[in-house]
């Protein structure tokens, strides 16, 4: 055990290398890892001048001299949403960019021109209204085909957005926008969910009694719900755009002025308010979604299944693919609605062939059963991603055999709101995976991982994720909180970019992303990754899902509490529990048994399903419960709390 390190206990010795089939044709290739090596500012002067047009080409790359404030391309001048739209006019403006996918079984085709004209409309439209550039757009939306074409109509205009996730409530629009001082709010009437509505414009009614800076709110008739509309502030979206050109000039930008701002929790209440620019964002975007996606736009149909309120789909929904003129699926429901199998039907009917997703809903599919994606025909997938969090290599092996055909490359990405992009991530057709990894930093990227003092630990070991040369697609600070900027993420290791994920490199040099450091557990003085125990329990027959927290322990300081939520067909009983425990010793070694473990019917989730272990921990240390305003499923925290209470009394 050294006094840096995270315990490296979990071993995976599986390895599978690219196809010779789909090398053969890779967009990305072995070379451009050492070209970046040579020159990473000549590299991504390179793909800035490639990939973008410029009304003028900038001559300046990376510019360090007040970091951390770097700046990328600082002369360069463009406009977002031209890169993303007219460009492509000439040659391909009757591609589809969007075949969209309403819940309630609605759809719409919407091609580049079509795109375009309606981005023009609403610009022109934003501009009726006063809003100019620089002004802060907020927008509160549902996946309709309105929230990207507002965000382009912003970025045409040179007006920040900044979009809030349609799941949050009324009191997280008051905070974000009041944060920014937003002008404009942009929403719908409600939102479809599982055959429901979510009154969006209620929520919004009852946010801005509390932002006095919102001048109007645009509402978008999605449902046909009743909503009160405010003489002189609410306006309909198909009102503004009735008589609107679909000619629009768009503002010439520079490549340092700020396009949107995406909010993003950190270890305090206060939310972050990530700032991205416009030149150096566009680059890292359309780079990393060319190279890590393998597209071929003439061909390939992509699915990436976010929400357009994270940060995923801002960057692989909306302007990576625009720029990279892809033809893309949207879907505005939830995977199961009506019925578990809703997404592999639209992959059939779409003949998607790239489909990006999360580890959560990987493992909710396993969940559920192979019989939902086995009743479709999934043969025209080439290629599987996933993002958000570590993927347990059960949960990965999984997707391998039952969603893509077996030689499909698997990316697991690893990158942050805070990033803009991809980081690391194989490079499919080049880089051999192994389940559970994300592999290495791409080309242009240089990652470390380091002990608490900052040395890089040996090949084998765990310590801190490090980024140790800025890239360009980096946020450029925190909106109005210079101070924080530097002191989360640029104090810990000068110098050098801190993203608060514990790491480890194996003896192959393999990334091993272990999850924030906050969710590494201390047991007996050894450091544990509670990821590395879920993975040896999900690696179990009987599980699905599991989550560990470590729970204050007279004896060892931490003891290492589970919870776990069983697949269809499994019971759980005293001897289950013995039987996961062992199996954990096992897996990882008698350190890592946990001490108890609690059958679940699910584990408690944010909006964008990551677990949220604090309250467990909360649970375990039996410790009044924390804030539960941002679960999904708030009740199931309650539930847990008495399950454990029981289960302690019968002991
Ligand atoms: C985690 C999402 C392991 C990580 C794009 C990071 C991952 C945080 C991965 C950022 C991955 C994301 N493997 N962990 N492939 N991708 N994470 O800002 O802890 O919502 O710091 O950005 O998610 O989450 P965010």
């Amino acid at each position: 055990m050294t006094d840096s390190g995270i315990e490296n206990l979990l071993k995976e010795e599986r390895l599978f290398p690219p196809s010779q089939a789909f090398a053969s044709t890779a967009t990305g290739t072995a070379d451009l890892y050492e070209e970046a090596e040579r020159d990473f500012v000549g590299y991504w002067t390179r793909q800035a001048k490639e990939r973008l047009t410029w009304f003028k080409e900038p001559t300046e790359g990376l510019d360090d001299s007040n970091a951390p404030f770097f700046t990328w391309f600082a002369d360069g001048e463009l406009n977002i949403s031209y890169n993303c739209l007219d460009r492509h006019l000439d040659q391909g403006g009757d591609k589809i960019a969007y075949h969209w996918v309403g819940e309630p079984g609605d759809t719409r085709t919407i091609t580049y021109q079509e795109l375009s004209d309606e981005v023009n409309k609403f610009a022109n439209g934003l501009r009726s209204l006063g809003v100019e550039k620089g002004d802060r757009v907020a927008i509160y939306m549902g996946m309709v085909p309105e929230l990207p074409i507002a965000m382009l109509a912003c970025s045409r205009i040179g007006a920040p957005h900044s979009v809030i996730f349609g799941g949050f409530s009324a009191d997280s629009i008051v905070d974000r926008v009041n944060d920014q001082g937003a002008k404009l709010l942009i929403t719908c009437d409600g939102a479809w969910r599982r055959g429901t509505v979510v009154p969006l414009k209620d929520n919004c009614d009852t946010a801005m009694e509390g932002t006095p800076s919102i001048e109007h709110c645009i509402v978008v008739d999605r449902t046909h719900s009743d909503v009160s509309m405010e003489q002189g502030r609410d306006i309909w979206w198909h009102e503004l755009v009735a008589d609107q050109s679909t000619d629009c000039d768009p503002e010439v930008m520079n490549a340092e002025d700020l396009l949107y701002i995406l909010y993003t929790s950190g270890t305090t209440a206060k939310p972050k308010g990530i700032m991205h620019t416009t030149g150096g964002y566009l680059t890292g975007a359309a780079t990393t979604h060319a190279l890590v996606f393998d597209i071929k736009p003439d061909t390939d149909v992509y699915w990436c299944a976010a929400d357009i309120g994270w940060v995923t789909g801002h960057t692989y929904i909306v302007y990576g693919p625009l720029t990279n003129h892809t033809t893309s699926v949207m879907y505005e429901g939830t995977p199961d609605f009506p019925d578990k199998d809703r997404l592999w039907s639209i992959v059939e009917e779409y003949n998607v062939s790239i489909f990006y997703t999360a580890p959560t809903a990987i493992r909710a599919f396993m969940k559920w059963g192979v019989e939902f994606p086995d009743g479709y025909d999934l043969s025209s997938l080439r290629l599987l991603g996933t993002v958000g969090e570590p993927i347990n290599p059960a949960a990965w092996m999984w997707y391998r055999d039952h969603i893509g055909p077996v030689d499909a490359p698997i990316v697991d990405t690893w990158w942050q709101t805070e990033t803009g992009c991809i980081m690391i991530s194989p490079l499919p057709g080049v880089t051999a995976t192994k389940p559970g990894s994300a592999t290495k930093a791409l080309p242009g990227i240089s990652a470390d991982v380091v002990d608490i003092e900052g040395n890089s630990v040996p090949l084998g070991s765990g310590g801190f994720l490090t980024i140790t040369k800025p890239w360009p697609s980096m946020l450029r600070s925190i909106y109005g909180d210079d101070e924080r900027y530097v002191s989360t993420y640029w104090s810990r290791y000068p110098g050098v970019y801190f993203p608060g994920d514990g790491a480890k490199i194996d003896e192959d040099g393999y990334l091993w992303i272990l999850g924030r450091v906050d969710d590494v557990m201390n047991i007996s003085g050894h450091r544990i990754s509670t990821m590395e125990v879920e993975s040896a329990l999900v690696s179990h027959d009987a599980v699905a899902e599991a989550a560990v927290v470590g729970a204050t322990d007279d004896l060892t300081g931490q003891a290492i509490a589970a919870f776990v939520t069983l697949r269809g067909t499994f019971e759980e009983s005293d001897d289950l529990h013995e039987e996961l425990r062992n199996h954990v010793a096992t897996k990882i070694g008698a350190i890592a048994k946990p001490k108890s473990i609690i059958f679940t019917p699910d584990l408690p989730k944010t909006r964008s399903g990551k677990i949220m272990r604090r309250l467990l921990r909360d649970i375990s240390d039996h410790r009044t419960l924390g804030d539960v305003t941002t679960l999904a499923n708030a009740e199931i925290v309650q539930a847990i709390a008495d399950q454990a209470e029981a289960q302690q009394a019968k002991e």
